[in-house]
C-alpha cells in the first residue's frame, strides 16, 4: 500500500517536472511560481496607475559559441560508428542541430521569441487598460536587433491598430533605441555594465558556474554511456550543449527530445550552475551589480513619486504610464540587487549562494528571472477599502455609492509575474509597500550602491550617473534614435 502510494507519487512528480522551467536563460518564458505565496492578481480595492518593466528579449537562436558546441556534438556523433539502446537517446543517429540557415539565424529572435513579445503586449494592454484608442506610446530598447525586434513585436501586440500603424501621420508606436553595450553612455543606458570598468571584478559567475558543472557533468555522461551507448563515448564537454538543446530546440522548432534525456536531479544541477553564473556574475553576488542597477531603479522611483502623466521638474518628455525597457539577460539581475530583493532570508546561510551545494530555500533562481522575455516589473497602486454593503447607481450619474475609504499609494515588485516582497515593507494590500516607504527604501539602497561614475571607476569627464532617457528625446549625438513603427 505504502509502496504503491510512493510509486504513484514518484510518477506524478516525474510527470510534473518540466525541464523547460529549470533551464535558466535557455527557458522559454513561463510565469514564475509564487515563491512568497502572494497572489499575482492586483489586490482587491487597488488599481495600478503606473508600471515600469525591464525585460529581456524573447527566445533567440544560439550565440555563435554555443552553436559551435552543437556542431561539435553533431560531428562527434556523425563520425562515430555506434549503437544506441531503445530509450531517450535513440534519436541521436538522426539528430541534426536546429539551425537550418546559419548565416541568418544565430543571435536573432526565433518565432517563439516574436510570439513571447507580442503576447506580453496583449497581456499588459489588458492588465492595465492604460492606453485609450489613439494614444501615442513610446517604449525604450537597447540597440541590438533581437532587442529592437522584441520591442517592436511588443508594440504591435500592445497597439494592434493597423490603421494607426499604416498612416504615418497617425503613427502611435515609437521605440527609443539606445546604443547597446558601449562604454560612452554610462548609467544613462539599458546596458550600463559595459560603461562600468570595475564591474567584471571578483568571482565572475562564469568561473563559479563552470566549477559547479564540472562536479556533475562527468557523472551524467557516465550514466548515459552505461545505459544507452556502445561505440560512442559522451564526455563532460558534451553534456552542456545537450542540456542547452532542450530549451533551444523547443524554442526553434518544437523539438523536445533532449528534454527527455536527463533526470530531474540532473536538471536541478544544470539550473543551479546558471543560478551561480547570474548571482555572482550580474546579480547580488557581484559587488558592483547594485551600482549598475540603481540608476534605472531610481529613475522609476522618481516617476512613481510624481505619478502618472507627470514628470520630475526639468523633464522634456513625459513617459507613458507604462514604462517599458527592453534589454539583455545580464541587465536584469542588477535591478534585483538594487532593489535589495532575493538576497535576504530569514533562514541564515542561504546567501551568498554556496559554490558547491544548492540550497533549496534560495529565491534567486535564474529560471524565474532571465528566462527568455523574463522581466522585473514595478507597479504603483492606488488602493481603497472594498465596500461590503450594497452599492447604488443613480440614473444619469456614472459611478456608484458607497465608494471605498482611500488607503493610499503602494508599490509592488513582480518578477516574471510572481510578486516579490520588498524586505521589511509588506504592510500594504497584497503585501505591497507604501510609496513613501518604498521611496525611502530606494534612497537607502542608493547609499549602498554609491555613485555610478565614482564606484565604477569611470575616467571620462562627461560621465553621467543617472538615467535620464525616460524623460527626454533621443539624442542622435549619443547614437540614440527613435524608430517609428510602421507597416511596410
Ligand atoms: C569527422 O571528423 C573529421 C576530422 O576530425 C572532420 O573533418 C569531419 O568534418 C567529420 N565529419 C563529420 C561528418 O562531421
Ligand atoms: C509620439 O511620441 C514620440 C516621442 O516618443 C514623438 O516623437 C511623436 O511625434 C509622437 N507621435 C504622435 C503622432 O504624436
Ligand atoms: C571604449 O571602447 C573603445 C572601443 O572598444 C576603446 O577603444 C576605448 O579605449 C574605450 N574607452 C574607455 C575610456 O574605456
Ligand atoms: C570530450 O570530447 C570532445 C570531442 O567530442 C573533446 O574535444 C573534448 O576534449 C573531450 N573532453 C574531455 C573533458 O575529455
Ligand atoms: C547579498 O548578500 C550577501 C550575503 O548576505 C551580502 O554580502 C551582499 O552584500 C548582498 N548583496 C546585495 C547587492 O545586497
Ligand atoms: C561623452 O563624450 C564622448 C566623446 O566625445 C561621446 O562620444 C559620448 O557620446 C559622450 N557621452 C555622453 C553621455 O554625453
Amino acid at each position: 500500500m505504502l509502496v504503491s502510494t510512493l510509486a504513484i507519487l514518484l510518477v506524478s512528480v516525474r510527470a510534473a517536472f518540466n525541464p523547460l522551467e529549470h533551464s535558466g536563460p535557455a527557458s522559454p518564458y513561463f510565469d514564475a511560481p509564487e515563491q512568497f505565496g502572494i497572489p499575482a492578481d492586483t489586490p482587491a480595492g487597488c488599481t495600478v496607475d503606473q508600471a515600469a518593466y525591464i525585460v529581456r528579449h524573447g527566445s533567440r537562436y544560439p550565440e555563435p559559441g554555443s552553436f559551435a558546441g552543437w556542431q561539435a556534438l553533431f560531428n562527434k556523433v556523425q563520425n562515430a560508428t555506434f549503437s544506441v539502446q531503445p530509450g531517450p537517446l535513440a534519436f541521436l543517429p538522426d539528430w541534426t542541430p536546429p539551425v537550418d540557415d546559419a548565416p541568418h539565424e544565430p543571435l536573432f529572435l526565433t518565432s517563439t521569441g516574436a510570439r513571447e513579445a507580442f503576447d506580453l503586449g496583449v497581456q499588459l494592454r489588458k492588465r492595465y487598460r492604460f492606453t485609450p484608442g489613439g494614444s501615442n506610446f513610446t517604449v525604450w530598447s537597447a540597440g541590438q536587433q533581437r532587442v529592437v525586434d522584441t520591442a517592436t513585436y511588443f508594440l504591435r501586440g500592445y497597439l494592434s491598430q493597423g490603421n494607426y500603424l499604416s498612416a504615418p501621420t497617425l503613427n502611435r508606436g515609437t521605440a527609443f533605441v539606445l546604443p547597446d553595450s558601449v562604454n560612452f553612455t554610462f548609467a544613462d543606458s539599458l546596458t550600463p555594465s559595459t560603461s562600468c570598468p570595475n564591474y567584471p571584478s571578483g568571482d565572475t559567475g562564469a568561473a563559479s558556474a563552470n566549477a559547479f558543472r564540472s562536479s556533475f557533468q562527468a557523472n551524467v555522461a557516465k550514466r548515459l554511456n552505461a545505459a544507452f551507448l556502445r561505440g560512442l563515448t559522451l564526455n563532460a564537454t558534451d553534456i552542456g550543449p545537450m542540456m542547452d538543446l532542450c530549451g533551444f530546440s523547443d524554442e526553434i522548432d518544437g523539438d523536445d527530445r533532449f528534454c527527455d534525456v536527463f533526470e530531474p536531479s540532473e536538471w536541478l544541477d544544470y539550473e543551479y550552475a546558471h543560478d551561480l553564473n547570474y548571482y555572482y556574475g550580474s546579480g547580488p553576488g557581484n559587488p558592483f551589480s547594485n551600482t549598475v542597477g540603481f540608476p534605472w531603479t531610481k529613475a522609476v522611483r522618481d516617476l512613481f513619486v510624481v505619478g502618472p502623466g507627470k514628470a520630475p521638474e526639468g523633464a522634456a518628455f513625459i513617459p507613458p504610464p507604462l514604462i517599458m525597457g527592453f534589454t539583455h539577460d545580464n541587465n536584469i539581475p542588477p535591478v534585483v540587487s538594487a532593489l535589495g530583493i532575493w538576497n535576504t532570508s530569514i533562514i541564515p546561510g542561504v546567501y551568498p549562494l554556496s559554490h558547491t551545494k544548492p540550497n533549496p530555500l534560495r529565491n534567486f533562481r535564474a529560471s524565474y528571472l532571465v528566462a527568455f522575455r523574463g522581466y522585473v516589473a514595478l507597479e504603483r497602486l492606488t488602493c481603497s477599502t472594498v465596500p461590503t454593503s450594497a452599492r447604488h447607481h443613480t440614473a444619469g450619474q456614472q459611478g456608484s455609492t458607497p465608494i471605498g475609504r482611500p488607503l493610499g499609494t503602494f508599490v509592488r515588485v513582480r518578477i516574471n509575474d510572481a510578486p516579490v516582497p520588498i524586505p521589511g515593507c509588506t504592510s500594504g494590500p497584497g503585501s505591497t509597500c507604501s510609496l513613501n516607504k518604498f521611496s525611502a527604501h530606494v534612497d537607502a539602497q542608493g547609499l549602498r550602491a554609491g555613485d555610478f561614475a565614482q564606484r565604477c571607476g569611470v575616467t571620462q569627464t562627461n560621465a553621467t550617473s543617472d538615467v535620464t532617457f525616460l524623460t527626454r528625446q533621443p539624442d542622435t549625438a549619443r547614437g540614440e534614435s527613435a524608430v517609428v513603427l510602421s507597416v511596410p
